[in-house]
């Protein structure tokens, strides 16, 4: 069964493996996949295009309304463009990492992209989402929640890797994003009390991916 409805709720810190492993696990139900946290960092990207004050909220959320942002939600390659400019590269950036968590943090534009992540799960019907608040906010009824968990050695080793930047380095930058990440008001990063916490540190991508379809079985989803 390839078509039924399938949601599956990926969250857990930055570096946890969640896009590789999301990716991943919606290739194998072929389904869709959304990334949240390019959804908040295309925002972001417009926000710092606009040169408004980062620390003015209604400004940003102001810019977060007006831009035109799409993503798309193929898990073997999706684009996500503002106002008509792909922003693929752009959004990894430094500063596009350095900023994204005090954009995420303000309400309104957490309102904004809930709503149209609810409408593009609703639409899709088979997917797997990943992001922070995916399983405690905007898919409560998923089939599965996932909490992905890793220690913070690994999780910064895989992360500078990725980004080809010095482990101390990435380790402090990853501390900080995740201490505003967890300690903002609205929507903190917070692991669903129906979650399933994985940790994934001695673990690799194939046996994360094989556990959570098998989660998937014995559940009867699919
Ligand atoms: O997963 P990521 O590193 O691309 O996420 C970028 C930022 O966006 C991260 O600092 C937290 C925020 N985020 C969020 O607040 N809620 C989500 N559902 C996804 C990401």
């Amino acid at each position: 069964e390839r078509t039924g409805r399938c949601v599956v709720a990926v969250d857990g810190p930055s570096g946890s493996g969640k896009s590789t492993v999301s990716r991943r696990l919606a290739v194998s139900l072929d389904a869709r996949y959304l990334d949240t946290g390019a959804m908040y960092r295309a925002i972001t990207w417009a926000v710092l295009r606009s040169g408004v004050d980062l620390t003015d909220a209604a400004s940003v959320a102001k810019v977060a309304g007006e831009v035109d942002l799409r993503i798309g939600t193929d898990p073997q390659g999706y684009g996500v463009t503002a106002d008509g400019v792909t922003v693929d590269k752009e959004i990894r950036g430094p500063e596009v990492t350095g900023a994204v968590s005090a954009v995420a943090a303000v309400p309104a534009v957490r309102e904004l992209l809930v709503a149209r992540q609810r409408e593009m799960i609703a639409k899709a019907g088979r997917i797997v989402v990943e992001g922070r608040d995916i399983g405690s906010v905007v898919a409560p009824d998923a089939d599965l929640k996932v909490y992905l968990t890793a220690s913070e050695a690994a999780r910064a080793q895989r992360r500078s890797a990725e980004d080809a930047a010095d482990v101390a380095a990435t380790a402090a930058d990853l501390a900080r994003r995740d201490k505003i990440d967890s300690t903002r008001k609205v929507n903190p990063l917070q692991q669903a009390p129906d979650a399933v916490e994985l940790d994934t540190t001695a673990l690799g991508i194939d046996e994360v991916v094989a556990r959570l379809r098998e989660l998937l079985t014995e559940r009867g989803v699919v």
